[in-house]
């Protein structure tokens, strides 16, 4: 989704900014633009497409003296990707120049209001009202920090706003609600963005913005003000964790492929330090300071969006099964409307690899006066998820660039049955065999890695169906639901995951021979169900390809393509078959010839509801 950068310092502004917008492309955008001021004069440069594209146009004129500049990828929120609607926005008289990240939920009455004191708009985007309000407040206000601060208070939704002023060529004004914003302390500099990996090349300590907080960002000093409690607020700036090597595509030629083979170390990383098979120890330091109230929770409810809600769904059989505690998964955009039953002893645990997802922060702040439990299971490092939960665990899975989500789907379900140990206190017939099991996963799953040729001739023959569907039981069933995503989101092919049992509800009457279905069929107590459901597909001519367990000789008599994965417990089984799908829909998605890492229509980051 958007992106926000913006620099001020000794040095010319354009190439961190540009840098900057390049490292968030991954994140989804139709349109870039950057605006430079120096010694009052402004210059924007903004279009449709790549930021590559803006490149010549800087080239020939943009000002390499600037030593301030906001730049800005968007993705189409109000208004049709186009120039006009592209970022920076500024006001009707072009001093001051504004992007913006979120959604300004009363833009509407602010622009009738705006236009009936003369104030123009060319664009039909909701941002565009903020430089005209800035402008509107300026009029009678002295300096420019308080009429953006009177601005900021009329803005309705969720936001991160950058905005700059033609008369102050040494400053960056930021603003955020619902919607991230960090900044950066450099040598002489100060960065500001949306996200860490904008400036992370820069540096490396950074200032997390919090909401209703505003800030003056100069080249040696940052002031913050909170503006609800109207009171000035300072803290320390933290050491970002991420290591940048892990966010380059290396020898890749996508980052989703770099992620999927990551799967390995993804999970080691995720057990690090908090498995220990002497003495059967499950130690998550994240949950320590919340130890005695986790002792009185009953039940626990989950929310998450797309594919963490499936991490979610594996989570709640696993906490189920093996702590004994009831779980509800909820999507997160389902939840914050819903009037449903909250007691003290139920726990939130919200789920985001990126930490900033926009329905699973209303989620949480939906729950934020009933005195619950919230609890965290974030990839990114000091996001806003991670921060506004009491306590939590980290999937240390590192820096995830591609669109789709692939190993953080491994370090989620990881961390959830290490969750699940935690909460059994060791009291579960299954606490040493998940213990022992989970260590060994990353060695198993190197081994279905390497089947990548036998996966990518699947894809081939594959690729030109219309149609998927995806079935499975237990623990087969949300890793289902979770290949049948990665098929749409990337190759475009309608794909869709049922529980096995639930075929001759009704699913069963779309097989034929032009509808395949992907059937996860590995060894279990479920196996024989799941297999007279793939007979039921054969007799219908629906062709077959399954997950099945390295042994198993039934799987291959019915199925036309088998895809084996190493013996393992059925509750982990997850993380070594939803990889076979992540695989094939990579496949499938190169060889449509289709954007693997940026697929249309979707976003990274989703930070609007
Ligand atoms: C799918 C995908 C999305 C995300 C969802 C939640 O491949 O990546 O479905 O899982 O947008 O995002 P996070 O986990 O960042 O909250």
């Amino acid at each position: 989704m958007c992106g926000i950068v913006g620099y001020i310092g000794n040095s010319s502004a354009i190439t961190p900014v540009i840098e900057g917008l390049e490292a968030l492309e991954y994140r989804g955008y139709d349109s870039a633009g950057i605006t430079t001021i120096s010694d009052k004069k402004t210059l924007t440069i903004k279009q449709i497409g790549r930021v590559d594209s803006l490149k010549p146009a800087i080239d020939q004129d943009g000002d390499k003296t600037a030593k301030l500049a906001i730049g800005h990828t968007r993705w189409a929120t109000h208004g049709v990707p186009s120039n006009t609607n592209a970022h920076p926005h500024q006001n009707t008289s072009g001093t001051i120049f504004v992007v913006h990240n979120g959604i300004i939920e009363n833009y509407q009455t602010l622009r009738a209001m705006l236009k009936k004191d003369g104030y123009k708009f060319v664009s039909e985007t909701d941002t565009e009202v903020i430089p005209n309000l800035i402008d509107y407040f300026l009029k009678a206000e002295k300096d420019f920090f308080s009429a953006f601060k009177l601005a900021i208070k009329e803005l309705e939704g969720a936001y991160a706003i950058a905005a700059v002023y033609a008369n102050d060529p040494d400053s960056i004004f930021v603003a955020r609600l619902s919607s991230p914003l960090v900044i950066g302390v450099g040598e002489s500099a100060h960065y500001v963005a949306s996200d860490a990996t904008a400036i992370m090349q820069h540096t490396k300590k950074v200032v997390y913005l919090n909401d209703y907080e505003v800030a003056v960002v100069k080249k040696a000093k940052v002031h913050i003000e909170d503006l609800r409690a109207n009171i000035n607020t300072s803290r320390e700036a933290q050491e970002l964790e991420h290591d940048l090597e892990t966010a380059e595509l290396g020898q890749y030629e996508h980052f989703m492929a770099k992620e999927i083979d990551e799967g390995p170390q993804t999970i080691q990383s995720a057990s690090r330090g908090r498995l220990r098979l002497d003495g059967n120890i499950v130690k998550l330091g994240g949950l320590e300071s919340v130890e005695a109230q986790l002792k009185y929770i009953d039940r626990i409810v989950i929310v998450a969006c797309g594919t963490s809600y499936y991490a979610g769904l594996v989570g709640e059989y696993l906490i189920e099964e093996i702590a004994g505690i009831p779980v509800e998964v909820e999507l997160a955009s389902e939840f914050k409307y819903r009037h449903e039953p909250f007691s003290r002893s139920t726990a939130l645990l919200a789920i985001s690899q990126s930490g900033e997802t926009a329905d699973t922060i209303a989620a949480l702040k939906k729950v934020e006066d009933y005195g619950v439990l919230r609890l965290g299971v974030v990839n990114a490092v000091g996001s806003t998820i991670a921060r506004m939960t009491d306590a939590g665990v980290y999937c240390h899975a590192g820096p995830e660039r591609s669109v789709a989500s692939t190993k953080a789907f491994l370090a989620q379900v990881t961390v959830l049955a290490e969750i699940a140990l935690y909460l059994s206190q060791g009291r579960s017939l299954l606490y040493k065999p998940v213990l022992k099991e989970l260590l060994q996963l990353p060695d198993k799953l190197k081994t279905v890695l390497e089947q990548a040729e036998k996966i990518e001739a699947l894809a081939k023959k594959y690729r030109h169906y219309r149609d998927f569907l995806y079935i499975g039981r237990g623990y087969a069933y949300p890793s289902a639901l979770e290949g049948a995503l990665k098929l749409k989101e990337l190759s475009y092919i309608h794909a869709e995951a049922f529980a096995a049992g639930e075929m001759k509800h009704g699913p069963l009457a779309l097989i034929d021979e032009h509808f395949p279905t992907f059937a996860l069929i590995p060894d279990g107590d479920l196996l024989e169900k799941t297999l007279s459901n793939v007979q039921e597909i054969k007799a219908r001519s629906g062709p077959v390809i399954a997950i099945a367990t390295k042994g198993n000789k039934s799987v291959a008599r019915l199925a036309d393509d088998v895809i084996y994965i190493p013996p393992s417990l059925e509750q982990l089984q997850p993380l070594l078959m939803v990889p076979v799908m992540q695989l094939f829909a990579y496949y499938v998605t190169v060889h449509k010839q289709l954007d693997v890492d940026k697929p249309r229509n979707l976003a990274k980051s989703v930070t609007v509801e």
